[in-house]
C-alpha cells in the first residue's frame, strides 16, 4: 500500500477523549499532522447500541477520508470495541487501528500483573473485548469489568478533579478498590484525563495503563511498515479540529486538557 506522505493522519472520539491519543502520537510523531474529528453533536457513543456506533463510526471515517487522510486511529475504545472491523472492512485500502488492541498486546508482556481491572463505557464492558482479549491468551488472569458511564460527561465539561470527581469515582471504584488489583486498564481515552483521581483513589499503589501510549506506537509501526511516514516536518501541514457541534465547548476543555491554545477548530 502506497500513501502520500504528507497528508495528515485523521483521529476520531465522540468527543475530547481522543486527544489523550492525539498527545500521545503528537510526543511521538511529532512530524506528522493530525486532523482530528469530535462526533460532538452525539457524544457520549457508549451508550448506544453497535448498530448506531457502526453508523457514526463509517461517517467519521467517511469525512477523514474527503479530508485526505492517510491513516485513521479510531481513538474511541466504544467504537474500537463495536465498529472497528467492520469500518476495517468498508475501507479496505485504508489502514485503520483501534486502541484495544496496542494496550492488551502489552498488557500480555506484562506476566507478573494478574489481577487487572478494565473499565470502559456501557458498550465497551458489554462487548467483552478486553476480558476476551486477555483471557484468550493468558487463563491465569483475573479480570474484572466496570463500566462507568458518567466519567464521560464529567471529562466533556472539563471536571477533571474535586468532590463531584471523587464521589463518582468512589461509586464505581469502591470494589475494585477492595479486590487489590495489580493494574487497571483505562479502556475509555476520556478515562487518562482522570488519571490523576483515579490514580489517587487507589493511593498510588496500583499500575494505571491507558490506552494513549501504545495506540501511537501502533501507529508509527503501521506508518512505517506502509514507507508512509513524513519525513519533511517543513512540509507538514499543522493540525487541525473538527467537531460536528459548536467548536466553542470543545476548544475550553481541550485548551485545559493540552495546556495551550487552540484556534483552529471547525464546525462539519
Ligand atoms: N472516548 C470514548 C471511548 O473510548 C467514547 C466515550 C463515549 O462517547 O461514551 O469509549
Amino acid at each position: 500500500m502506497s500513501f502520500p506522505n504528507q497528508n495528515p493522519v485523521g483521529i476520531f472520539d465522540s468527543g475530547v477523549g481522543g486527544l489523550t491519543v492525539f498527545a500521545e502520537v503528537k510526543k511521538l510523531l511529532p512530524d506528522e499532522s493530525v486532523f482530528y474529528l469530535g462526533d460532538t453533536a452525539r457524544v457520549p457513543y457508549g451508550s448506544k447500541s453497535v448498530d448506531v456506533i457502526r453508523r457514526y463510526s463509517l461517517a467519521n471515517v467517511n469525512l477523514l477520508m474527503t479530508l485526505g487522510v492517510k491513516a485513521v486511529v479510531v481513538a474511541c475504545n466504544t467504537a474500537s470495541a463495536a465498529a472497528l472491523s467492520f469500518v476495517q472492512s468498508r475501507f479496505p485500502n485504508l489502514e485503520i487501528i483501534g486502541v484495544i488492541e496496542p494496550v492488551t498486546e502489552y498488557l500480555l508482556t506484562r506476566p507478573e500483573l494478574k489481577k487487572i481491572g478494565i473499565i470502559g463505557t456501557n458498550t465497551t464492558v458489554a462487548s467483552g473485548a478486553y476480558q476476551n482479549a486477555l483471557m484468550k491468551k493468558r487463563n491465569d488472569l483475573t479480570v474484572s469489568a466496570k463500566s462507568c458511564p458518567l466519567f464521560v460527561p464529567l471529562v466533556e465539561e472539563g471536571f477533571f478533579k474535586g468532590e463531584i470527581v471523587e464521589k463518582v469515582i468512589d461509586m464505581y471504584l469502591g470494589e475494585m478498590k477492595r479486590s487489590s488489583l495489580d493494574a487497571l486498564v483505562l479502556g475509555c481515552t476520556h478515562y487518562p484525563m482522570l488519571r490523576k483521581a483515579i490514580s489517587d483513589y487507589f493511593g498510588g499503589k496500583i499500575e494505571i495503563l491507558d490506552t494513549a501510549f501504545y495506540t501511537a506506537k501502533k501507529l508509527a509501526e503501521v506508518l512505517a511498515r506502509n514507507s508512509a511516514e513524513n519525513r519533511s516536518s517543513a512540509c507538514s501541514e499543522s493540525d487541525r479540529f473538527f467537531v460536528t457541534d459548536s467548536p466553542d465547548s470543545f476548544r475550553v476543555t481541550a485548551e485545559l486538557f493540552l495546556g495551550h491554545k487552540i484556534d483552529n477548530v471547525f464546525h462539519v
